[in-house]
């Protein structure tokens, strides 16, 4: 493992401290945030309680034009070197079905994801960080990023050019789960989380009366035999040590019993651990789609929509997040990923440009089993809040390690 050389300095006790102090107003803001749940790059009610939570502290803050995402900068005793924590702020297009009495007030949208409990956390760390702040030999950029559930708000932040200046040397999120046990701190150097691209294709053929098929062009068999060819693709000509997952997951096509349609709509997904592997999938579609409808004297098209690129977490930050939950939660805490997972994040877009890491953080619910209970993006998900004066301690300790301690970027 590459660890840093040197401990980094870490004040435990004031910021677990800090967490525990501020747990009911990170509570509360939670779930007042949780039950006014909104989508997208346009989240302004959310923006509005963060701003309102911050009001008062000695903080800059950046914005637009893009989002309504909101940098706040923090000045430490010195400008040595800046560490950047980031919180996503949108919710999913789904209904709520949990009963909590703070569920959403507003129908098809939920945060089902936990990104009210990520802001609150990051509110949480503001002001400890804020009231601490002649501890920190540097500065702390808070990212709260809207759009993460297929936007790129993240992209779109540093289009804006937010996080120019100060340019941060560092990155840090919490994502937190229902699934790792309670308290858990979990990730991985390299890949964590995988690139996730949407295909759409079209076989094209000529429709006719189903008793007479060779008077037609019939997509239907040449959808299925393509459906069949593309997991060929996947296991023959991709590396097992380099993987991929190809899911069709709509085919639609066709009318009714006896006859035969124009053409066949495939939708699916694509997900790859490297820019390599992701390129040579996207290629080897395109030709398979091609030749296979061309070999029945059908068309086929493929369009390719490029989503999120592989979350890929540095080893030395990964090493300096292990250090600091060991130091503040003891070692049991930490647990380094034994696989990355193929679900996507838009900090991917962040950690291309600033070295940096994500790690997950175990709040199964109360009485709950955190191998079986309802998962991210379940309409029932439900998380322990407790939890969250965890999250706002490491993240406190986290930005203390990165710029107080040895340089390790
Ligand atoms: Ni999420």
């Amino acid at each position: 493992m590459n660890a840093p050389t040197k401990a980094a300095v870490i004040d435990r006790e004031i910021w677990t401290g800090a967490g525990e102090a501020l747990l009911a107003d990170t509570i509360a803001l939670r779930r007042a945030i949780h039950e006014d749940p909104e989508l997208g790059l346009d989240c302004p009610r959310t923006t509005e309680k963060i701003k309102a939570a911050l009001a008062g502290l000695p903080l800059e803050f950046r914005e637009g034009p893009s989002t309504t995402g909101l940098i706040a900068i923090l000045r430490g005793s010195t400008n040595a070197r800046t560490v950047l924590l980031r919180g996503d702020m949108d919710a999913l297009p789904l209904e709520e079905d949990t009963g909590l009495a703070f569920r959403s007030r507003n129908d098809g949208a939920m945060h089902a994801c936990g990104h009210d409990t990520h802001v609150a956390m990051l509110v949480g760390a503001a002001k400890a960080l804020c009231a601490e702040r002649e501890r920190l030999a540097g500065t702390v950029v808070f990212m709260f990023q809207p759009g993460e559930e297929g936007w790129h708000g993240a992209r779109f932040m540093m289009e804006d050019g937010l996080l120019d200046d100060p340019r941060p040397d560092a990155a840090f999120a919490l994502h937190i789960t229902p699934n790792l046990p309670n308290g858990t701190f979990a990730s991985r150097t390299g890949p964590l989380l995988a690139s996730a691209d949407q295909v759409r294709i079209t076989v094209r053929g000529a429709g006719g009366h189903a008793a007479m098929p060779h008077d037609a062009r019939d997509p239907i068999p040449v959808a299925c035999e393509i459906v069949t060819a593309l997991q060929s693709l996947i296991t023959r000509r991709i590396s097992v040590y380099d993987p991929a997952v190809l899911t069709i997951a709509k085919i639609e096509s066709g009318t009714t019993f006896n006859v035969i349609p124009e053409s066949a709509l495939m939708l699916g997904t694509i997900r790859t651990l490297s820019e390599a592997t992701r390129e040579t999938v996207h290629e080897g579609i395109r030709r398979v789609v091609e030749h296979v409808a061309a070999a029945h004297g059908l068309v086929g098209e493929t369009e390719i929509d490029r989503g999120f690129p592989v979350t890929v977490c540095d080893g030395r930050i990964v090493a300096l997040a292990e250090q600091t939950v060991q130091a503040v939660f003891g070692a049991e805490a930490w647990r380094t990923m034994p696989t990355p997972m193929m679900g996507a994040e838009d900090f991917a877009y962040v950690l291309q440009k600033i070295p940096g890491a994500m790690a997950f953080l175990g709040a199964t619910p109360e009485g709950g089993d955190f191998r079986t209970c309802c998962a991210l993006h379940s309409n029932r998900m439900v998380l322990s809040e407790e939890v969250m004066a965890k999250g706002v301690a490491l993240h406190c300790a986290f930005a203390q390690a990165f710029l107080n301690g040895d340089a390790v970027v």
